[in-house]
């Protein structure tokens, strides 16, 4: 099983951190593919907690190799700031490789995420402002500047002036901003080339190489199914490709050497930021996920907005992936509630449908059709087996398991490496 993909089957923070985390212990690499420090991925290790952003979870992992692939987009001071702090935790972070031709995420990029935001007002996607959207459109735009870069200055200080003779004006006519200056960028970039030099490396062909030779590769995702730039929520989305296929472009990898593609799917639905949410719950039921879920963005401490299992999303989400596996993630969460309804499919303008509508006209329209499935009282975080689990958290599991078209391999029922009842291995 040389090579796995594990991605989010939501909106994003269904546990990806702690799945990568517990499956780090087994493979040699671990790979973002896509996305940047926007992300928030929380792994609990014994009674330590770490909060990541842009390094992969497997760094927490000592015999794994994490990897930022080229489809990343690099914050260079987050990611010298991320890896001083798990330095002077005792993790080590010597192994850490960093494609080349993966883009970074300069100032400017930062500045222009922030007040195009505001510019958008009540029509604004509640991004992270972590620079995300810019550094990607320059990107495809080809303007961007990419860690190769800061090791030639001649080239570093081309690129940035192309990109700032746009921006400026920009900034300063349509935003009413200060211009920023040619040379700032460049002497703050180049000081980045020496700490980051010895971590950049030719990631494809030492990816390819690896798999070739059966060592296991984890590629995992940032985000979501549904955040997805091409299949998710557009315009409310990020602007790259969390799904399956971004894990090919984003490292060099092709899809014949991908064998499987686990979603991790958190067991009701939370969403950051703007955007259409069909189960989100206004109410006490909603509160209470979230309390009880602790739902705050790793982040930027947003509230998470809190809603019932979608079945309609998860269907989607095996189809646009290809998914050969679940990850089903806080289960324990729902304990205590008499009652759990379920959407097993949406009503669009008075007719039942069963799949995601392409169409954002009838997505913003549609309205949940619930199930509602018993619920339990007892205790689940101690539970090893799926035998152990009460009798109508088993039903619970089954019955999403059935809707949503792929097995569930893993249940989370906490948020500990140890919290996991695994029913088929990933490897
Ligand atoms: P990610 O972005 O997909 O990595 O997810 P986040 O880290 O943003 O959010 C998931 C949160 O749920 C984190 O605080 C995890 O520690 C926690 N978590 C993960 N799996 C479980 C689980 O099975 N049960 C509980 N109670 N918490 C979990
Ligand atoms: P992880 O990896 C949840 C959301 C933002 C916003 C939209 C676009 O922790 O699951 P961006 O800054 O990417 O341009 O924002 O995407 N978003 C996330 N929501 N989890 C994430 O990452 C997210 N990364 C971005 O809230 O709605
Ligand atoms: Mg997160």
């Amino acid at each position: 099983m040389p090579a796995l993909v594990l991605l989010g089957a939501q909106w994003g923070d269904e546990g990806k951190g702690k799945a990568t985390d517990l499956l780090g212990g087994s493979v040699d690499y671990v790979v973002r593919y896509q996305g940047g420090n926007n992300a928030g991925h929380t792994v609990v290790v014994g009674d330590q907690k770490y909060a990541l952003h842009l390094l992969p979870s497997g760094i927490l992992s000592p015999g794994c190799t994490p990897v930022i692939g080229n489809g990343v987009v690099v914050d260079p001071a987050v990611l010298l700031s991320e890896l001083s702090g798990l330095d002077e935790r005792g993790v080590d972070t010597s192994k850490l490789l960093i494609s080349g031709n993966a883009h970074l995420i300069t100032p400017y990029h930062t500045t222009l995420d922030k007040v195009s935001e505001r510019f958008l007002g009540k029509r604004k996607i509640g991004t992270t402002g972590r620079g995300i959207g810019p550094a990607y459109a320059d990107k495809i735009n080809r303007v961007g500047i990419r860690v190769q870069d800061l090791f030639d200055e001649s080239i570093l200080r081309q690129k940035v002036e192309a990109a700032l003779d746009h921006k400026n004006q920009v900034l300063a006519k349509l935003y009413n901003r200060r211009a920023i200056a040619v040379d700032q960028v460049v002497e703050e970039l180049l000081g980045y080339a020496d700490p980051l030099s010895g971590y950049v490396a030719d990631t494809t062909l030492l990816l390819n190489n690896a798999i070739d030779q059966g060592q296991v590769v984890l590629f995992e995702g940032g985000q979501g199914t549904l955040l997805d730039v091409d299949h998710g929520t557009y315009p409310f989305v990020t602007s790259s490709n969390p799904t399956a296929g971004g894990a090919c472009t984003g490292t060099g990898v092709g899809p014949t050497k991908i064998n499987r593609v686990i979603g991790i799917l958190k067991a009701y639905t939370t969403r950051v930021g703007a955007g259409p949410f069909p189960t989100e719950l206004l109410d006490e039921d909603g509160e209470k996920l979230r309390t009880i879920g602790g739902e705050r963005g790793v982040t930027t401490g947003r509230d998470r907005r809190c809603g019932w299992f979608d079945a309609v999303i998860a269907r989607y989400a095996t189809r646009v992936n290809g998914l050969t596996d679940f990850f089903l993630t806080k289960l324990d969460v729902l304990t205590g509630w008499e009652r759990i309804p379920v959407c097993v499919a949406y009503e669009i303008d008075g007719k039942r449908v069963e799949e995601l509508p392409y169409s954002q006209t009838d997505f913003h329209h549609a309205k949940p059709i619930y199930e509602t499935l018993p619920g339990w009282s007892e205790d689940i975080t101690q539970a090893k087996t799926f035998d152990e689990l009460p009798k109508n958290a088993q039903k619970y599991v089954q019955a999403l398991e059935e809707m949503s078209g792929a097995p569930i391999s893993a249940i989370g029922v906490g948020p500990g490496r140890d919290e996991t009842i695994q029913i088929n291995s990933f490897l």
